[in-house]
């Protein structure tokens, strides 16, 4: 086990850019370790509880964050469904965050509000996980990102393509910030009215991380090492008229992967998916986004120890 050097003890988890590039590399080397003597972990977290405060669905981030916590030795308390909580009585956010922060050591949350999980961190007696604000970040979905690029491709020098809905996407919003702390080269892949906000972009000029913007994946397939998929989040959208012009306007397909794409070419998407991958191409050598979910539970479990100082 790589020994901790307490970059995580005791911090909160709400924005990729609260951390190092060397922050970062120590959490993915602490996955890895895991990943490779997974069972010697249980009981590394005993006495410890975990809260999770889902005010968004999830499938993934709230079952992998158990799954991680459970296999370290430690407990979850689920807030579940919010009209079966006090918020459904009128209790306020603030309110909620302080009394659940009683209860555990450590509490991700989930929110429709950008900046929910850093307002949460200011009244919390324990520190935040942001599983998800808004149109904001989604760190900790980039961190097991980060770590399957490294382990099924390359992260030095990698040509990685983000293809989708980049405008609404907070999983895309944490990775491109991350990638560039890598100085990677980016290509965004999106319908016009989907393109990166101006303000990473922006952000990206003044890093002087070059990207490339294109409208089809069709042109610019044969140059990448990674293609990361995403959805068009629906649920963003002020107007839905909106949403129907671009909705199903790309599909990766089997025959695209096989006619244009690179031999070494993966495909990654944080899911759910909405069509935007053909299941055809869950059987081929591309696919990576199941094994990617599998990561999400030794990222998290790497999370959660070096939080709340489980590893030695
Ligand atoms: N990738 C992800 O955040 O999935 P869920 O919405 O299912 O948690």
């Amino acid at each position: 086990m790589v020994a901790i050097r307490g970059t995580l003890k005791g911090r909160d988890v709400i924005s990729i850019n609260d951390f190092s590039r060397e922050e970062i590399d120590h959490i993915l080397k602490v996955s890895d370790c895991i990943e490779k003597d997974l069972d010697s972990k249980f009981g590394l977290l005993s006495g410890k509880i975990l809260s999770i405060l889902f005010f968004e669905p999830s499938t993934r981030t709230r079952m992998s964050f158990e799954s991680a916590m459970y296999k370290l030795g430690g407990r979850c308390i689920n807030m579940g469904p919010t009209e079966l909580t006090s918020v459904k009585k009128g209790e306020t956010f603030s309110d909620t965050i302080k009394v659940i922060s009683k209860y555990a050591d450590v509490m991700v949350l989930r929110h429709p509000s950008d900046g929910a999980a850093r307002y949460a961190s200011e009244i919390s007696d324990v520190p935040i996980i942001n599983g998800g604000d808004g149109t904001g970040q989604h760190p900790t979905q980039t961190l097991l990102d980060l770590y399957t690029i490294k382990k099924e491709s390359k992260l030095e020098g990698a040509n990685i393509g983000i293809l989708g809905d980049l405008k609404y996407g907070r999983t895309v919003h944490s990775l491109v910030y991350a990638l560039s702390m890598y100085g990677i080269d980016m290509t965004f892949i999106s319908p016009p009215n989907l393109s990166l906000p101006e303000e990473i972009k922006e952000d990206l000029d003044d890093k002087k991380i070059s990207y490339e913007e294109c409208e089809r994946i069709e042109d610019v397939i044969g140059d990448l090492d990674v293609l990361y998929v995403t959805r068009i989040q629906r649920e963003r959208f002020p107007d839905i008229m909106e949403y129907k012009k671009v909705s199903g306007s790309y599909k990766i397909t089997k025959d695209m992967l096989e006619e244009g794409g690179k031999e070494n070419l993966i495909i990654l998407h944080p899911l759910p998916r909405i069509g935007e991958i053909d299941p055809d191409v869950d059987d081929t050598k591309y696919a990576r986004y199941f094994l990617q979910t599998k990561y999400g539970v030794v990222v998290r479990m790497a999370i959660l120890g070096l939080m709340l100082g489980g590893f030695e």
